[in-house]
């Protein structure tokens, strides 16, 4: 009995020793929630062996700039600014045998717009409107309004309801409006992402054409045809009285004599 006491008092002995001396890194700060600027650090504490360099990866990449041959056991990173482009999970990475990494979450407000500001579609075909969103972490929830009268009230558009679907993953949501509807579709769409640190939006504007405005080409060719033929028929037509009068230059001859007085008589008038 004595004996199994001693034995698991010393299991226990080794147990916290080795926890003791296991690798450890405080990151300060823990995590970067919608700050302007930050210093990212890492301290670390019972390195597995001697190390040989240190580094910081950005969302899985190593970031060059911060490789550092030393045998520090601190290292730091400066984010002067912070936006959208710069958020993600950083990690510090030492590296000794084996490597040892801590993460850090740099949060920021997210950034949403659209795929295109003016979307356009012919009536009783299909409306696509798109956004995207850039930044970390991007948005768990996403949401599309249509804005309404002068004073542009939004007005929920719910999935799967009244001709609209809405496809969404975290970095893009699609708006599918089907058999558009000039009175009732065309205007400004709002597409809407929220995220833990905040929310953001974009506007899209849909025109709705009719179908009589994209016949409208062909028709004028149509048009073009018609006038063109008319006007030769009825030049013919016109021609062939002439033609019976046997002889074609009497018919301009008198023509030509009227002109030559009506000629005269206006010189005359003018030098009066
Ligand atoms: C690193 O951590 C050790 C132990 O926790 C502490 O004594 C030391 O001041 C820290 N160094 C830096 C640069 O934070
Ligand atoms: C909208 O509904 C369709 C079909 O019912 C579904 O496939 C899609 O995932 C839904 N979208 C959202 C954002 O819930
Ligand atoms: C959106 O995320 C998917 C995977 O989730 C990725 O394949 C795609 O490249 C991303 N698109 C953009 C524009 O970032
Ligand atoms: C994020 O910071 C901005 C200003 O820097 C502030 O207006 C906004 O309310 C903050 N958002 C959250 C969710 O704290």
């Amino acid at each position: 009995m004595k004996l199994l006491w001693g034995l698991s008092a010393l299991l226990l002995c080794l147990y916290r020793a080795d926890a003791l001396t296991d690798p450890l890194i405080v990151s300060s700060p823990i995590e970067v929630n919608n700050q302007t600027s930050a210093i990212l650090s890492c301290n670390l504490t019972n390195p597995p062996s001697t190390v040989k360099g240190h580094y910081w990866m950005r969302n899985g990449n190593v970031i060059e700039s911060s490789k550092q041959d030393s045998t520090a056991l601190y290292t730091e990173y400066i984010l002067a600014k912070i936006d959208f482009h710069s958020g993600g999970v950083y990690d510090c990475v030492f590296l000794s045998d084996p490597v040892v990494k801590k993460s850090i979450e740099v949060k920021t407000a997210v950034h949403v717009s659209a795929y295109k500001r003016s979307e356009h579609g012919n009536e009783q075909d299909k409306g696509v409107l798109v956004c995207v969103s850039h930044g970390y972490p991007l948005p768990t929830d996403w949401k599309w309004y249509k804005l309404e009268g002068e004073e542009m009230l939004k007005k929920a558009i719910t999935n799967g309801t009244d001709r609209y679907e809405i496809k969404s993953t975290p970095n893009r949501t699609t708006l599918t409006i089907n058999d558009l509807d000039i009175a009732m579709d065309m205007g400004d769409y709002m597409c809407y992402g929220v995220t833990e640190v905040g929310s953001a939006f974009d506007k899209i504007h849909l025109r709705v054409r009719s179908r009589l405005a994209a016949l409208w080409p062909f028709l004028g060719i149509v048009a073009e045809v018609i006038i063109l033929v008319s006007i030769i028929f009825i030049y013919e037509k016109r021609r062939k009285p002439d033609e019976i009068n046997d002889d074609e230059d009497s018919g301009s001859a008198p023509l030509k004599s009227n002109a030559a007085t009506n000629h005269k008589d206006v010189r005359q008038r003018n030098s009066n």
